[in-house]
């Protein structure tokens, strides 16, 4: 029987990799005395290339992993996974589920050319999620949704700079000649290479990405069940990878991070 979280339990983190790394920097910012789990779920990576089905399956296998633990909330830090899966999640779940989704409305919101492009996952691309933002707040603007084939797999392999840059620039030139000036990161593996993107864009078009938002929201949902933490001292952050060669990932997960990390095999 496992036991009932309280407000000292860790807050759970996961993604297919490394990109939920960018959402999990904003929630310790955001709540530096909380404690936290993050999963890297490399074997699985990408998400995107898998079936419905098959990633909704993984998504609940992990959601048991962490309400055996147990956490006090799950952030499910990919747009992937969210769309195809956070529904079933919640439904399975007694803890709060914060999900990731394409920010469309601020980029929408804060647009001047009335072009806004948005990079996402083959997946998130063609999702009805996806088609329902753009529906929603995509009256006044032209949102150009594209998809990425390719790029999570080249960021999990740690692919070189020019390769990445390379792939980056055949969806981003279109984007760019057709106005756009806000392009939002719909995919979470994307912010960890922001700054690249921002070079290839150049400084007057604005990403946006959601990492201090789901933060914010994560703080509001424990907020109002009473389980934010009273502990006074730093927040511990464990993490833990799905991958076969758990030093190889530790490596990157350290690298995105910014600092070594001891890695555990989930
Ligand atoms: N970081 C995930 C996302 O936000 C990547 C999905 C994948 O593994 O394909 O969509």
């Amino acid at each position: 029987m496992s036991t009932l979280p309280n407000s000292s339990s860790p807050i759970g983190v996961f993604d297919s990799g490394v990109g939920g790394l960018p959402i999990l920097q904003a929630i310790h910012t955001l709540l530096p005395h909380e404690h936290k789990v993050y999963l890297a779920d490399t074997a699985y990576a990408p998400y995107g290339d898998k079936s419905a089905q098959d990633v909704q399956q993984r998504v609940l296998a992990i959601g048991q992993w962490f309400s055996a633990m147990p956490v006090k909330a799950l952030v499910v830090a990919c747009n992937t996974a969210t769309v195809l899966a956070v529904e079933a999640l919640r439904a399975h779940s007694t803890v709060p589920v914060i999900g990731v989704e394409p920010a469309i409305k601020p980029a929408a919101l804060a647009s001047t050319t009335g072009v806004v492009g948005v990079l996402a996952t083959a997946r998130t691309a063609a999702s009805a999620s996806v088609a329902k933002l753009v529906d929603a707040h995509g009256q006044h603007v032209h949102v150009l949704v594209q998809a990425c084939p390719g790029l999570v797999d080249a960021i999990e392999r740690d692919a070189p700079q020019a390769h990445i840059a390379a792939l980056l620039h055949t969806w981003l030139q279109p984007m760019l000649a057709q106005g756009a000036d806000h392009i939002v990161l719909g995919c979470t593996h994307y912010i960890v290479v922001r700054d690249l993107i921002q070079q290839l864009v150049g400084p007057k078009v604005t990403l946006v990405q959601p990492s201090e938002a789901v933060a914010r929201q994560l703080m509001r949902q424990l907020a109002a069940i009473g389980q934010l933490s009273n502990h006074a001292g730093a927040g511990e952050v464990a993490f833990y990878t799905s991958a076969p060669d758990v030093r190889a990932a530790a490596g990157l997960i350290g690298r995105v991070w910014g600092a070594e990390v001891e890695v555990l095999g989930f």
